[in-house]
C-alpha cells in the first residue's frame, strides 16, 4: 500500500547546525514529504478448511485501520504518537509499522514488513533474510 506523509529528521536536543550536518536537507525544519510504498507479508500454515493462510480482506483491514488511515496524510513528528520522542527514519517507521500491524495479527502467524522511502532504498523489519 502507499501512503504520503511529511516529516523531519532533527534532536531536538541538537543544534540546527548539528541537525543539518547529520540529516543534511532531511532536517528542513518546515518538513519535507515521501511518497511512502509498503509491504506486509504475512507467512503460515495454510487452513486446512479454507485453504488460505490468511483471509486477505482481514489483512488488508489491518492494513488500513493501522497503517493507511493513521499514516496517510500525516506529519509523522506531529501526528503520530510513536514519533513525539522518535525520529521518523526510515528503519524507525518500519518499526512502528510493523508494531501496528503485530499488535492487531493473530500470533500464529510470522509478519515481514518492508517499507520503501524513495525508489532507491528500503527498509526491511525484522532485518534478515527471507
Ligand atoms: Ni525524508
Amino acid at each position: 500500500m502507499h501512503f504520503n506523509a511529511a516529516h523531519r529528521l532533527a534532536r531536538p536536543d541538537w543544534s540546527d547546525e548539528k541537525n543539518k550536518e547529520v540529516f543534511g536537507l532531511c532536517s528542513n525544519p518546515n518538513y519535507h514529504g515521501h511518497n511512502y510504498y509498503v509491504e506486509a507479508k504475512v507467512t503460515g500454515e495454510i487452513d486446512q478448511e479454507t485453504g488460505f493462510v490468511i483471509d486477505i480482506a482481514v489483512l488488508n483491514e489491518i492494513l488500513r485501520t493501522e497503517v493507511l488511515e493513521p499514516l496517510d496524510h500525516s506529519n509523522l513528528n506531529e501526528d503520530i504518537a510513536e514519533f513525539k520522542a522518535l525520529n521518523p527514519t526510515g528503519e524507525n517507521i518500519v518499526v512502528v509499522v510493523y508494531d501496528r500491524i503485530r499488535a492487531k495479527l493473530d500470533s500464529k502467524y510470522d509478519l515481514k514488513v518492508k517499507l520503501w522511502e524513495t525508489e532507491r532504498n528500503y527498509f526491511e523489519y525484522p532485518a534478515g533474510n527471507d
